[in-house]
C-alpha cells in the first residue's frame, strides 16, 4: 500500500480533501488515540490566503439528497497566522504535511510560496485555483493558458513539490490539467467542489446560502469526479489526487482503477469521522 508521492513517502493512498477535517479539534477530543490510529497518510490543510478571512455569512451549509453544498468562503487566519498558530500543532502530526493556499493573483501566490518555503515542516504544496478572478468572475484555474501564466510566474519560488488542486467548474479539465503539467506542476488533485445553489424554501427565488452560490460535494458529485479523473489521466503523466463523494473503498478503488494514484476523503468524513481508516482497511481487503 506504500506510496511515493512526489518524493513524499506515504503508508498508504488515503489522505483528506482540505478543509473537510479539523485535525486540531479532532486531536482536542480524541487526544493521542487519533495520533496512533491517524486516518490520512498525509494531512492537507484548509486553504490559507495571505491575509486573514471572516468567510461567508451564515448559513453556510445546505445538505442535499446526496451531499452538500457549503458556502464558508474559505476563512482563515491568514498566512502569519497560520505560521505562527497552525503550523507548530499540524507539524507534530505522525504523517507529512501538505499545506494548501490560495492567491488571486500571481504576486500573492508567490508570496505565499516564498514565506512557505523555509518551512521544513511542510513536505508540498497545494495550489487551490478555485479562487474567482477578480475580472472576469471565473475560477483562475477554468483556463488554461491563465493557469499557465500564473504557474509560470510563480513556481520558481518554491523547491517544494506542487500539487494544483484543479478547478471542477472549466470547459475542459484536461486541457487545464496539460496547462498545469506543461507550466511545472508536480501532481494535479480533483475535484473541487462544483458551483450549485441552494433554493431558500420560504423565500421564492431567494438564496439559502448567506454567500449566495455554494459548492456541491459528496456523493451527489462522485461520477462526475470519476469522469474527470479519467480525462485526465488520460491526458497528463502526473501523479492523480482524486476526491469527491468517495465514501466507500470500492468507491476508492474505481477511482484508483481510473489512474489516480492517491485519493482523498472529503464531505463523508463530516458524516463519519472514521470514514477514512475505514477505507484504508477497505482497500488493503479489496487487493
Ligand atoms: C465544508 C467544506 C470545506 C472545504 N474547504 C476547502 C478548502 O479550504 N480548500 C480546498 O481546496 N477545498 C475545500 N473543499 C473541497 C474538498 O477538499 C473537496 O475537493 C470536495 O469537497 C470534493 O470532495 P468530497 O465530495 O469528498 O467532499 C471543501 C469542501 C467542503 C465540503
Amino acid at each position: 500500500m506504500a506510496i511515493d508521492l512526489c518524493g513524499i513517502a506515504l503508508e498508504h493512498p488515503v489522505i483528506n480533501g482540505s478543509g473537510t477535517f479539523d485535525v486540531i479539534a479532532a486531536r482536542r477530543v480524541f487526544g493521542e488515540a487519533l495520533d496512533t490510529e491517524f486516518p490520512f497518510s498525509a494531512f492537507v490543510s484548509k486553504t490559507i490566503t495571505l491575509e486573514p478571512r471572516l468567510g461567508n455569512p451564515p448559513p453556510r451549509l445546505f445538505e442535499t439528497a446526496s451531499g452538500l453544498i457549503n458556502s464558508i468562503g474559505l476563512p482563515n487566519r491568514g498566512l502569519a497566522g497560520y505560521l505562527e498558530h497552525d503550523l507548530p500543532e499540524l507539524s507534530s502530526l505522525p504523517v507529512p504535511l501538505i499545506t494548501n493556499v490560495m492567491g488571486s493573483n500571481a504576486d500573492e501566490v508567490g508570496q505565499l510560496f516564498e514565506a512557505l518555503e523555509g518551512c521544513t515542516e511542510i513536505a508540498a504544496i497545494e495550489l487551490n485555483v478555485s479562487c474567482p478572478n477578480v475580472k472576469t468572475g471565473l475560477d483562475i484555474g477554468s483556463d488554461p493558458a491563465e493557469l499557465s501564466k500564473l504557474l509560470g510566474s510563480v513556481r520558481s519560488k518554491t523547491s517544494k513539490p506542487v500539487i494544483v488542486k484543479l478547478t471542477p467548474n472549466t470547459a475542459n479539465v484536461a486541457l487545464v490539467a496539460s496547462a498545469a503539467e506543461a507550466s511545472g506542476a508536480d501532481a494535479v488533485s480533483l475535484i473541487n467542489t462544483l458551483r450549485a445553489f441552494a433554493a431558500d424554501p420560504s423565500r421564492p427565488g431567494k438564496a439559502w446560502l448567506g454567500g449566495g452560490t455554494g459548492g456541491q460535494s459528496g456523493p451527489a458529485i462522485r461520477s462526475v469526479a470519476l469522469a474527470q479523473t479519467v480525462a485526465v489521466s488520460s491526458a497528463v503523466s502526473l501523479p492523480i489526487v482524486a476526491m469527491g463523494g468517495i465514501s466507500t473503498a470500492a468507491n476508492a478503488r474505481q477511482f484508483l482503477d481510473a489512474g489516480a494514484l492517491i485519493i482523498a476523503v472529503g464531505t463523508e468524513s463530516f458524516r463519519d469521522p472514521a470514514t477514512a481508516a475505514q477505507i484504508r482497511d477497505g482497500l488493503v481487503a479489496l487487493s
